[in-house]
């Protein structure tokens, strides 16, 4: 089984990225195979000018359409997702995303931008038809660090959310995921806002 995430950062030392980097740990533990796409692995002319005849469009469509369920990571950047998000998204077709769970994962500068997962990352994804939104997880860049090697490393706070989420993920594309051993709380959202 295969998960595609799709991240929305343009940066080249991004710290979304490594929230993926630690899903992908998680997710490969079940057996469930992450491959990740962002915008610099298409030619920049492709992406402005929507060229949906480019093989490498092409390509991307067809990893979209045979994943079992998507990640989508992206920054907050001005209280919304990155534009760089939207320039993939935008690619594809209507109800491309029809039968698939999604797992949002977010992170910004501050928890203010907390609900930027509702109001404007759900919607979009409702629009192309995800068959289950998970309620995502929001990761402040302070809880995002690096250790020597330069391989992620989370706050553990962060880490237990991401693992809990991914695991839920995991059931939603109907594998066997037994919850790992992390505190959890009766109100997901209101321990979002304890924990930031
Ligand atoms: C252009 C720009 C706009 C940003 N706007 C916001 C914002 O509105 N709210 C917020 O919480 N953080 C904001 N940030 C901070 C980023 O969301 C935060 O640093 C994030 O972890 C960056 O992720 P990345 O390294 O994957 O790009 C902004 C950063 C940039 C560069």
């Amino acid at each position: 089984m295969t998960v595609l995430a799709i991240l929305g950062s343009p940066s080249k030392t991004s710290r979304t990225a490594r929230l993926i980097e630690r899903s992908r740990v998680a997710l490969t533990a079940l057996d469930i195979e992450l491959q990740t796409l962002s915008i610099h692995d298409f030619p920049a002319d492709a992406l402005l000018h929507g060229q949906f005849s480019h093989p490498q469009i092409q390509d991307f469509q067809q990893r979209v359409s045979t994943a079992s369920g998507l990640i989508i990571a992206t920054p907050v950047y001005k209280a919304a997702y990155a534009g760089a998000l939207k320039v993939l998204l935008d690619l594809i077709p209507e109800g491309g995303l029809a039968g698939k769970p999604v797992l949002p994962l977010v992170s910004g500068g501050s928890p203010g931008h907390l609900l930027a997962v509702d109001y404007s990352i759900k919607p979009v994804l409702a629009a192309l038809k995800a068959s289950a939104i998970h309620q995502g997880v929001y990761a402040v860049e302070s809880q995002i660090g690096a250790n020597a090697n330069g391989e992620a490393e989370l706050a553990e706070e962060l880490e237990q959310r991401l693992q809990t989420a991914v695991h839920e993920f995991a059931a939603l594309l109907g594998v066997n995921a037994p919850a790992p051993h992390a505190p959890r709380y009766a109100n997901d959202f209101i321990s979002r806002l304890i924990s930031l």
